[in-house]
């Protein structure tokens, strides 16, 4: 018989017929009822064994963790908490899970303890649930843009640039490292390597997708991401996955437009499509938050917070008036900030995106026209000549979400930017091509997905909403 899922069942709710159901046992209490849980929902299905009829050695194999085959009818339920159950007429072990080393054990089990069982946490409700919005907005994602005109690019893991000018690289190489070929000057002699040149993970689309913005107009990247940056925070991955549109004909204003309706978008969709999931982790939020000081806990639940951000304008502020509030708030005038901020031209740190957004203005924020100097090469230079279009997307909780700008259009200002910054023109020969034949002001943003993901999910470490983080010291699994 073809088996069904358990949000089918839980869906249709058409008693009296018989089933089969395949899934892993959450629980199995007073040798009768069996949790089960399939990964579909986060409901599980009660299953009713009769025990009577049921040979012993199959009841003792019914243990937490083990993957089970069940035939059996679906009956209304007299029990709380379910509507439906089965009432099981066969069941066949499929494969057993041994009780005592079963790492998730039907209890409370730290987040850090469930990261080194990475490859067994997404059997537990709040990591499925985590797991099934990030689908939901991998898929809205699409959706939106799908939607909205755009073309999905594929542009490369393997690159020979660095989009950001940052040097956090990894690089890749098909070099003997215990036997590196060097040139005249004593150096790595790249030429013998695997592209005959020196060669890295991406850090951005960007670069690329520039490109098909320049011929298809309105496109977007959505992959994986490397930074080689050493920051071992609760926000940053050595691998991350970017969303990443580019379009032609569109100002910074354009940009902030469409980078607000897009994330108002990805944010309704899952409020319309994943209620239960969302149900939990606010459950699970309000639980975590009764062992918190009043005033660690959170102002608003996870469904009003994302209501909020979707119903909400986003307030937009130049970086000189954030300046000119983070110049004179109380935690800078009492020196509460580790960087204290004295002048226009400060780099912004997350103490101060944090306290724009949580506590100033409690809303998302977008800052835009920073200093030329703290931004990237390719920044459209604004008419004053010290600041660029650029434009941080900042959320309470997160931090910056979004990086994006109205990119530089002009081949002479591009050329002497890229002279000032050591950066090589003849390797970008193709990028400053764009510029030379048919050049048009054109704009993208770069959203890092696993802040979205912590958003929506209210998760406080980026490590627990990628299946398998990559962090300084970690490539587990
Ligand atoms: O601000 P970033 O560095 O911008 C770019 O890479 C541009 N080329 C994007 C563009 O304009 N197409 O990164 C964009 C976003 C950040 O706002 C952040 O959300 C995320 O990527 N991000 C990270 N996420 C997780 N771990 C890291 N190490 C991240 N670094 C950046």
């Amino acid at each position: 018989m073809k088996s069904t899922s358990v949000l089918q069942l839980l869906k249709g709710e058409q008693i009296t017929q018989t089933v089969t159901i395949k899934g892993w046992v959450r629980t199995f209490r007073a040798k009768r009822f069996i949790a089960l849980n399939d990964g579909s929902t986060i409901n599980n299905i009660q299953c009713v064994v009769d025990f009577e009829n049921t040979d012993e050695n199959t009841l003792k194999r019914i243990t937490t963790g083990a993957a089970v085959s069940i035939t059996g009818t679906l009956e209304k339920s007299e029990g709380k908490g379910q509507n439906i159950e089965i009432k099981v007429t066969t069941i066949e072990i499929l494969g057993d899970s041994d009780p005592e080393t079963y790492p998730i054990q039907p209890k409370k089990h730290s987040f850090e303890f469930l990261r080194e069982n990475a490859h067994l946490r997404t059997r537990t409700n709040t990591f499925s649930a985590v797991m099934r919005l990030r689908s939901a907005l991998s898929f809205a994602v699409h959706k939106y843009f799908n939607e909205n005109g755009f073309y999905y690019m594929h542009t490369p893991i393997i690159t020979g640039s660095d989009a950001e000018g940052a040097g956090e690289m990894f690089q890749v190489t098909g070099l003997d490292l215990n036997n590196l070929p060097k040139n005249e000057a004593e150096k790595v002699d790249y030429t013998k390597d695997f592209f005959g040149k020196e060669t890295n993970l991406t850090v951005s689309g960007q670069l690329e997708a520039e490109t098909f913005a320049m011929s298809l107009g309105k496109v977007y990247t959505f992959g994986p991401t490397f930074r080689a940056e050493n920051s071992n925070t609760s926000r940053h991955l050595a691998e991350f996955w970017m969303i990443e549109p580019e379009v032609a004909f569109m100002d910074l204003a354009g940009n902030m437009d469409l980078a607000e309706d897009f994330l108002k978008s990805v944010i309704s969709y899952i409020l319309e499509h994943n209620k239960e999931d969302l149900a939990f982790l606010e459950q699970r939020l309000i639980q975590e938050d009764k062992s918190k000081p009043q005033k660690d806990r959170a102002e608003m639940s996870l469904t009003d917070k994302l209501k909020f951000v979707a119903d909400n304008n986003f307030k937009r502020v130049s970086y000189t008036e954030a300046i000119d509030i983070l110049r004179n708030c109380k935690p800078n005038k009492k020196k509460k900030f580790k960087y204290i901020i004295n002048e226009w031209g400060a780099d912004l740190q997350s103490e101060h995106e944090r306290f724009l957004v949580e506590k100033h203005f409690k809303c998302p924020v977008i800052l835009f026209d920073y200093p030329a100097n703290i931004k990237a090469f390719y920044m459209r230079l604004n008419e004053d000549g010290k600041t660029v279009r650029a434009m941080d997307i900042l959320f309470p909780g997160i931090g910056e979400m979004v990086g994006g700008a109205q990119r530089e259009e002009r081949l002479d200002v591009l050329l002497e930017k890229m002279k000032a910054l050591n950066i090589d023109e003849e390797e970008l020969w193709w990028y400053n091509d764009l510029r030379k034949y048919g050049t048009a002001v054109h704009s993208g943003f770069g959203l890092g997905f696993e802040r979205l993901v912590m958003f929506a999910t209210g998760m406080t470490n980026i490590r627990d909403v990628i299946p398998f983080p990559r962090t300084p010291q970690n490539a587990a699994f």
